[in-house]
């Protein structure tokens, strides 16, 4: 495990969700200072993990790689999950997910998420991604729409158990596409618990658009 993270963020912009395991985890959006974050949470992912999130052997973040995953703009939510050490205080990565808003293909968006090896199994894969849809749907997005390679059981679990619908890419058999309805997806969600993430989220969505708007 790396070093534990304090990202110093204020504390109005998380949610505290619960996963199915009870796992509790902080999810708050991410945001273009998250960097130190994404690296931490980075150097915790098995070879496996990191193969099945980006489809190839990945011993290093590339810069280019770093950049694209701290985009943040319009057509871009990005959720991150914190949770605490054992002895309390700091916390450390737990995971992440995010969705990109596809040009051709209007209300929907692609989205990827990764878990850290060491809270994988506990739901909170299948927690990021009710939280996600609960987000991307307040903004006009109605499905979700993934590729996954055909061995990653545990991302097809999550899907399927969302009800997605599952067909082999056509170019490449080794790849799976899954489309997934963000109303279903986001009533996983416990009602308090979809309150609390939205007002969370706005909140801190409207603090950033006004820290960008000229002066
Ligand atoms: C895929 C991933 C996000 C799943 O997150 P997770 O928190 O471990 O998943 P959950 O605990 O929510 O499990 C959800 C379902 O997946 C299935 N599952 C989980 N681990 C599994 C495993 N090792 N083998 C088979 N199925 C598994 C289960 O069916 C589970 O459903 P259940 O609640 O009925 O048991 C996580 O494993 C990960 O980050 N992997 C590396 C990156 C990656 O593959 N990203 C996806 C690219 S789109």
């Amino acid at each position: 495990m790396g070093s534990p993270s304090n990202p110093n963020h204020d504390e109005s912009g998380f949610a505290r969700l619960e996963t199915a395991d009870g796992l509790e985890v902080l999810v708050r959006l991410g945001t273009v200072d998250d960097e130190k974050l994404l690296v931490e949470g980075f150097e915790q992912l098995s070879d496996l993990s990191r193969y099945n999130r980006f489809f190839a052997a990945t011993p290093h973040l590339s810069r280019s790689t770093v950049d694209h995953l701290l985009d943040v703009g319009a057509d871009h939510v990005v959720l991150v999950a914190l949770t605490r050490d054992d002895r309390g205080g700091s916390r450390f990565p737990a995971g992440g997910i995010r969705a990109v808003w596809l040009d051709d293909e209007p209300g929907t968006a692609e989205l990827a998420v990764t878990v850290i090896d060491a809270y994988q199994g506990r739901g909170l894969g299948t927690l990021l991604t009710a939280a996600l849809a609960a987000v991307v749907a307040e903004q006009g997005i109605t499905t979700l729409s993934a590729e996954v390679l055909a061995v990653n059981e545990p991302m097809l679990g999550v899907l399927r158990s969302f009800g997605a619908v599952l067909q082999r890419h056509p170019d490449n058999a080794n790849v799976i596409t899954a489309r997934l309805d963000t109303g279903v997806a986001s009533a996983r969600l416990p009602h308090q618990e979809r309150t609390d993430l939205l007002t969370a989220t706005t909140r801190a969505e409207r603090t950033r658009s006004t820290a960008t708007e000229p002066s």
